[in-house]
């Protein structure tokens, strides 16, 4: 799908189609029951937990940007994660990679440890490996997350849907990432897509919501009949925000993707940066991958400053536009430390697995002017390299200290020994 019919979708979902008043703008419908056209007689709605109006003209919506048959819209990104994983029974194998966002990782791991849900298998799909160990596994289903959060690691989805088929497991795609403006799992081979609409969907951080989108009918109304059953379907006014915020996501896409690789081509340029993670980038692992599966490197970076962890409060404190805070996806942009924030759920030998180093910082980028983005991160760097020679001032002069402190004794040393003072 081209960038062009993405933007006339998302513009034109539900547009003039209410029959009751003309309403340009489709309507909120908060009601939560529907009047039965008469006795035994089921209208179209009857019970907004299983269908609602609004959230239907939303739902068909991302259905029609993935390419699915059906779309759920769930009240959040983790509950369409839950939704997903109610296809597994106790003696399937869940396959995970092991670099994902850090709240996935928290429920596959708890409902396969506590709940035994299913069993897991962790693989490093940047493996020459991952193949062999994904068969060894057995897996009912693998789940994929890429580009990751947060290390921006690039998973090859055609090749492991490819190997998937051969072993009869479902591949679910966590697309948050990119959104299906800039990539479509389902058309990659996958069976579900599963989005944090909290992001880029709704892209002005003031809701949070999630979708699962399954290619095959029979499957979407299997999990549409879970999502009535668990009740884990999203409230009308946030299918309503979410609507009016999808309107955008192609001209916001557009402006964060530009953004991002100005401020790229700045932390390329930085000393204090001493590892960028950027798909865009053509010394990236993932590069060619990206650039065959994805319409755009998308507008998300993270970078290893090049500074001990004591240096990261001073960094963050200098910065103005960018702010301190969890999540990703909206118009402003968001600094986050994942080793401390997003993935605080993960151990911390887990997080050494996936990479997740002690200065990783991750970049949600916005839609402000790249010039102001750029300086604002030049002041953070500034403070840090500030930082850094006071650091080294004052081990200097702890240094001189302790040695005139040393001299001073052994002046005095000197002076007391009576048996030096001879030599005076
Ligand atoms: C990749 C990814 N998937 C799922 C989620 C969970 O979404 P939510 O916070 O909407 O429940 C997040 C949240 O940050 C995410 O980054």
């Amino acid at each position: 799908m081209s960038q062009s019919a993405a933007a006339t979708i998302t513009a034109r979902a539900g547009i003039a189609q209410d029959t009751a008043f003309g309403a340009v703008t489709p309507p909120l419908y908060l009601t939560t029951t529907y009047k039965l056209p008469g006795f035994k007689q089921p209208g179209q709605y009857d019970y907004s937990r299983s269908n609602n109006p609004t959230r239907d003209i939303l739902a068909d919506a991302l259905c029609e940007l993935e390419q699915g048959a059906r779309a759920i819209v769930t009240g959040s990104g983790m509950s369409a994660c839950l939704l997903a994983l109610q296809l597994l029974g106790p003696d399937d194998t869940l396959v995970i990679p092991h670099d994902c966002y850090g709240g996935s990782y928290r429920l596959f791991t708890n409902l396969a440890a506590r709940k035994q849900a299913f069993k897991l298998q962790i693989v490093n799909f940047q493996q020459a490996d991952w193949a062999e160990k994904t068969t060894a596994a057995k897996p009912a289903m693998i789940w994929l997350e890429t580009p990751s959060n947060p290390l921006l690691q690039i998973t090859d989805v055609k090749a492991v849907c490819q190997l998937a088929a051969a072993l009869t497991a479902k591949v679910v795609v966590d697309n948050t990432f990119l959104s299906p403006v800039l990539q479509q799992p389902l058309l990659l081979g996958a069976d579900i897509v599963v989005h944090s609409t909290t992001k880029y969907i709704n892209g002005h951080s003031d809701i949070i919501g999630g979708v699962l989108v399954a290619k095959d009918p029979a499957l979407g109304d299997e999990l549409k009949w879970w999502a009535n059953c668990l009740g884990v379907t999203g409230p009308a006014f946030d299918s309503y925000m979410t609507l009016r915020g999808l309107r955008t996501l192609v001209p916001r896409l557009q402006l964060q993707q530009h953004n991002t690789s100005e401020l790229v081509s700045f932390l390329q340029q930085q000393p204090l940066v001493s590892k960028l993670y950027y798909p865009g980038l053509a010394d990236h692992p993932g590069h060619s991958i990206a650039k065959a599966q994805q319409s755009g490197f998308g507008a998300m970076c993270s970078f290893d400053l090049a500074a001990p962890a004591d240096a990261l409060p001073v960094f963050f404190a200098s910065l103005r536009l960018f702010t301190l805070a969890q999540s990703l996806g909206g118009i402003e942009s968001l600094i986050c430390h994942p080793g401390s924030m997003t993935h605080a759920s993960m151990a911390a030998s887990a997080q050494q697995t996936a990479g997740i180093g002690p200065t990783l910082i991750r970049l949600s980028v916005g839609i402000e002017a790249p010039a102001d983005l750029i300086a604002d991160l030049q002041a953070g760097f500034h403070a840090v390299a500030n930082w850094l020679s006071s650091q080294q001032n004052r081990v200097s002069s702890q240094q001189a200290t302790s040695k005139a402190a040393a001299s001073t004794k052994s002046d005095q040393q000197y002076r007391l020994n009576p048996a030096l003072t001879a030599f005076w």
